[in-house]
């Protein structure tokens, strides 16, 4: 296949540096750019991962650009199609996402800015935390339509679901099926019943309680790797995470995703982004999915809507 367009990643830390590799090893973009505003790091890793290029045999180029408060260096992402965002504060062992909120919204207003000022065009992928209202403040901050904003968040806890669902029945995660919904944090709505296994439901092979057991880790994922590694947050699952939303918007692919979308009277609910299932293409969402709900999970995914409508309603004042 042809390589095109550019992709630009704010941030080189683990989460942004892995990112832009994987999407470059895809060998289906022209350009990666990756931007740090620590001098040199950017492009001391573009480098790196350039002379990687003849070993894993790819030809997409690698730009690493420092960036200043001052906007400086932005000038690096223009024309880009698609925009990850990655920079901000991870947590520290015991903090929760939301800990996070202050600090990593002037960062994210900051960016934002010059997103909005250098690729008016682009699809922005937002994984920074907490993911909900970090989503909600980049289209409020860049003004794109709402469609051309997401977050990253259930395709990275579905994930995390069908490992642990594997694990526990020792099987292929391949043939895992798994769902999560609702919001990237403590209102997180795994969806039972649409899991299976080759097929089967996955209320046929575990017990309720053991299914719950998986729900409760699943929901405590981030934070259980963040308590081991006692600096930093996972990197590996969630950049693999935001790079496949990404490929989905190059190729126009139209492929559904757990995403944060804007949702306009999909479920009932309005007025917020929250964890839906997605089409993913060139214009970012292409249209929610409704998945069908159980009662109990349509009530779980209520009040997750409830409990992220509400913060996203201050972060504009951040
Ligand atoms: C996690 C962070 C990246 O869940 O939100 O690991």
């Amino acid at each position: 296949m042809a390589r095109s367009g550019k992709i630009s990643v704010i941030g080189a830390g683990f989460y942004g540096s892995t990112t832009a590799l994987r999407l470059a090893e895809y060998d289906i973009f022209e350009t990666v750019v990756l931007t740090d505003v620590v001098e040199g790091k950017a492009e001391g890793l573009a480098l790196d991962m350039n002379q990687s290029r003849w070993i894993e045999g790819f030809e997409t180029k690698l730009v690493g650009q420092t960036t200043g408060m001052d906007g400086s260096g932005y000038e690096a992402i223009s024309g880009s199609d698609i925009v990850v965002m990655t920079a901000g504060l991870p947590r520290k062992p015991g903090m929760s996402r939301m800990d996070l909120i202050e600090t990593n919204a002037k960062i994210m207003r900051g960016v934002c800015e010059n997103i909005a000022k250098h690729a008016p065009n682009c699809v922005v992928i937002n994984v920074a935390n907490p993911l909900d209202e970090m989503t909600a403040l980049a289209q409020i901050v860049t003004k794109f339509p709402y469609n051309r904003v997401i977050g990253q968040a259930g395709m990275l806890d579905t994930a995390r679901f069908s490992h642990f669902v594997a694990e526990a029945l020792n099987v292929p995660v391949g043939s895992v099926t798994t769902l999560t919904l609702g919001s990237h944090g403590d209102t997180m709505v795994p969806v039972a019943s649409a899991c299976s296994v080759d097929g089967k439901p996955l209320s046929d092979l575990l017990s309720a309680d053991q299914i719950e057991e998986l729900v409760v880790r699943t929901r405590n994922g981030g934070a259980e790797i963040v308590a081991l590694l006692k600096t930093g947050s996972a990197y590996y699952a969630p950049s693999a995470a935001a790079a496949r939303m990404a490929r989905a918007v190059h190729e126009n692919s139209g492929k559904v995703m757990p995403v944060c979308a804007w949702v306009d009277g999909e479920y009932g609910l309005s007025g917020a982004y929250l964890g839906v299932e997605a089409e993913i293409g060139k214009e970012g969402i292409k249209k929610i999915v409704e998945t069908p709900l159980t009662d109990s999970e349509k009530v779980l995914l209520v009040e997750a809507y409830e409990a992220v409508k509400a913060k996203q309603a201050d972060v504009s004042a951040l």
